[in-house]
């Protein structure tokens, strides 16, 4: 059934090399959202792998922007709280502020001031990862707030780029390229 479920998304997957600049294979997920049964499906196999190796999530945290569209979905489905992840200056109200370093350039995010709760236990979702940068800064951020990082969860992990080890929780990812 897991197997079936990860060959349905990769299936849905485009490549766009040379995307935004030369010598970065552009993974686009965006067909996966043209097709509602592939969404539920991808919703649930994350939600299943929480259930399976998680203890209760309190809060789901979204990367700026690809995590926005996955987050509440699955904080929904797991009766948590989501709270964004933001590019710098985006935010309103005192935020706390990270910066990290990307597959292709440099940025800063922003999470709002209490929007997670001492002890509460987290998840931080994107759509994938690459050097593992931006995953690492939402992180900082997460523990700056007293937050406990249960894992990290990706539809796609670039292996070769070995982000996942910088990383200070599991990493689950559902493909791997
Ligand atoms: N973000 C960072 N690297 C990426 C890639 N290769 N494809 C899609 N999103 C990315």
């Amino acid at each position: 059934q897991r197997e079936k479920e990860v060959a349905t998304i990769k299936e849905l997957l485009r490549a766009f090399p040379d995307f935004p600049q030369k010598g970065i294979v552009f993974q686009d997920i965006f067909p996966i959202f043209q097709d509602p049964a592939a969404v539920k499906l991808l919703i649930t196999h994350f939600e299943r792998y929480c259930e399976e190796h998680l203890s209760k999530v309190d809060v789901v945290v979204g990367l700026d922007a690809r995590g926005f569209l996955l987050g509440p979905m699955l904080a929904c489905q797991l009766g948590a709280a989501f709270v964004p992840v933001r590019k710098q200056g985006k935010l309103p109200g005192p935020c706390i502020s990270a910066q990290y370093t990307k597959e292709y350039g440099t940025d800063h995010f922003d999470m709002q001031l209490g929007a997670i709760q001492p002890n509460q236990n987290v998840i931080i979702l994107d759509d994938l990862i690459a050097t593992g940068g931006s995953a690492s800064a939402a992180a900082e951020l997460v523990k700056q707030s007293g937050g406990n990082i249960l894992s990290f969860l990706f539809i796609i992990e670039l292996i070769t780029l070995d982000g996942a080890k910088q990383l200070p929780a599991p990493v689950y990812s559902m493909l791997q390229f």
